[in-house]
């Protein structure tokens, strides 16, 4: 998701130059026209319009608690969790990577090997039950578009890993035409056109294309949702009250589209909290149980993308973090389900050898760490259990108030890895384990 890296050295700029408290995803670059001019020509990828892949019918049935990972920096690429990839060229992100000399077969190469049923299995032993894996419109539209095609196939793969591994599958529509918020986790940064020509369309043929197949009976075992955008602003170039219409739209035609009847339709608040959509929840759910209900939102709750959060002490992100069950998650008489759809154990903070921290990217004594500027490898006990503490009062907050949560990412840097915090002992070996119980307080 975010793009840029509030990580193990690498300049922390972007988590200090924010204005006026909105997520500042980063550096919003401008595109670069003599890249991206040669668009690829790339053949449609045939889908078929359900499983091809016979099944019989498993258990449909969700966990109480989704406990989940996502599977960020694969099927879109985002430079700073790759940034080998990008190396040798101008490329920003997967737009302008695209067409640059040998993408296609550095593409495959990066698909086949950064993430592998291998991982797969390591995900559930650690007691995760659920993936959610971002995808490109790309894949899913038959025009031809800027983009390479193929990540559809890998898509197909890690699903079948995920049944037989026993983990459910959030199938999320995570690059939208046009480019949703001009973030490169869209596909495209420097340029917000969803709300454009016609994408908003483009993005619903999209969205039933994914839902023919994927919201059909044949995956109902393992799919169990489909994010219809990630991320859209709703400021600048996106209208709020457009993106909740367009939900409506985009929910019955996925819903049209596909057989499953468990399957559920999932949207990113836009970045106003879940409480904004509850009227539409109300809509879209009716009496529906939260655990049932068709309608669900997705919110991120990050601590490391405004200004005022590198000031604070960890103490004081717990604290915030714990009181999220109220501030930004619903209450359990809602008829909106929630899940945090994205977040991180990454906060801004220095650990001094006592234990206490400070916020922002600079200590002076001997010992001191700071999160954002020495690798998660050399983190001494401290800063490691500061930043356990923190992570284990998140999954705290998100069981107590949410559907279910999903990690920001598998394979992230630093504390940004789930995979890196399991190693390095910011987590235990399972993630319902805690060194650090009832930090919240909840009953
Ligand atoms: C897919 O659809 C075709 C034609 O509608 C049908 O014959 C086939 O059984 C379906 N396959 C699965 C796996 O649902
Ligand atoms: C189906 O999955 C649910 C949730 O994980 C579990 O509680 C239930 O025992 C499973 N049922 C069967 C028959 O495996
Ligand atoms: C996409 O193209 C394939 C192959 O030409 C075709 O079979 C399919 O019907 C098309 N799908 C849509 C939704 O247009
Ligand atoms: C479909 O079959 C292919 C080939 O065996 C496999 O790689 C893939 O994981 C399967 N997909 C699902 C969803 O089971
Ligand atoms: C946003 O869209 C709504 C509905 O189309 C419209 O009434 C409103 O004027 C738009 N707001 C802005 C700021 O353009
Ligand atoms: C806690 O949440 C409430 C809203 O429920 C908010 O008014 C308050 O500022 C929050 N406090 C902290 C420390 O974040
Ligand atoms: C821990 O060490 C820091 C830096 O020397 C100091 O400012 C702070 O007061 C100490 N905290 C405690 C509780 O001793």
């Amino acid at each position: 998701m975010v793009n840029f890296g509030v990580l193990a050295s690498v300049a922390l700029t972007a988590a200090f130059t924010t204005v006026d408290g909105r997520p500042q995803h980063g550096h919003i670059h401008q595109h670069r026209s003599s890249l991206v001019s040669a668009k690829v020509e790339a053949g449609p990828t045939p889908y078929t319009s359900n499983g091809t892949n016979s099944t019989s019918i498993g258990n449909t049935t969700l966990p109480d608690v989704i406990r989940g990972v996502n599977i960020g920096g694969w099927l879109i690429l985002e430079k700073w969790m790759t940034p080998d990839i990008f190396e040798n060229s101008d490329a920003t992100d997967q737009y302008t990577f695209d067409s640059t000399d040998g993408a296609e077969a550095k593409l495959k190469q990066h698909w086949e090997t950064y993430f592998t049923e291998a991982d797969v299995k390591k995900i559930a032993s650690l007691g995760i039950n659920a993936l959610r894996i971002p995808i490109g419109y790309w894949d899913f539209f038959n025009d031809t578009t800027p983009y390479i095609r193929g990540a559809d196939a890998c898509l197909e793969k890690a699903i079948g890993w995920a049944r037989k591994a026993g983990l459910k599958v959030l199938v999320d529509c995570h690059g939208s035409p046009g480019s949703q918020n001009g973030f490169d986790n869209s596909g495209r940064s420097g340029v917000v056109k969803w709300q454009t020509d016609d994408n908003l369309d483009v993005s619903i043929k999209a969205l039933q294309n994914i839902a023919k197949k994927y919201g059909s009976t044949s995956y109902a075992d393992v799919v169990f949702a489909i994010q219809l955008v990630n991320e859209p602003i709703s400021w600048a170039q996106n209208n709020f009250t457009l993106i909740q219409s367009w939900t409506k739209q985009a929910f019955h035609a996925v819903k049209s589209a596909s057989t499953n009847p468990h399957l559920q339709i999932i949207m990113h608040d836009a970045f106003t909290t879940p409480w904004a959509w509850q009227d539409i929840g109300g809509e879209l759910n009716g009496n529906a149980p939260l655990k049932t209900a068709p309608f669900a939102i997705d919110t991120h709750l990050y601590q490391n993308q405004v200004a005022a959060d590198s000031l604070l002490t960890q103490e004081q992100h717990i604290a915030k973090a714990c009181n999220w069950t109220s501030s930004n998650l619903l209450p359990a008489s809602s008829n909106l389900p929630v899940y945090v759809g994205e977040f991180s154990a990454q906060t801004n903070i220095c650990a001094y050898l006592n234990g206490t921290t400070v916020g922002g990217d600079k200590c002076y004594e001997d010992g001191c760490q700071c999160s954002c500027n020495v690798d998660i490898e050399d983190w001494k006990e401290p800063l490691v259990k500061a930043t356990r503490r923190f992570l284990e009062a998140e999954l705290d907050a998100f069981e107590k108030g949410g559907r279910g949560w999903f990690m920001w990412s598998w394979k992230g840097p630093g504390a940004w890895g789930l995979e890196n915090v399991v190693r390095f002992g910011v987590l235990g070996e399972k993630v319902t384990e805690r060194e650090f119980p009832g930090q919240c307080g909840f009953s």
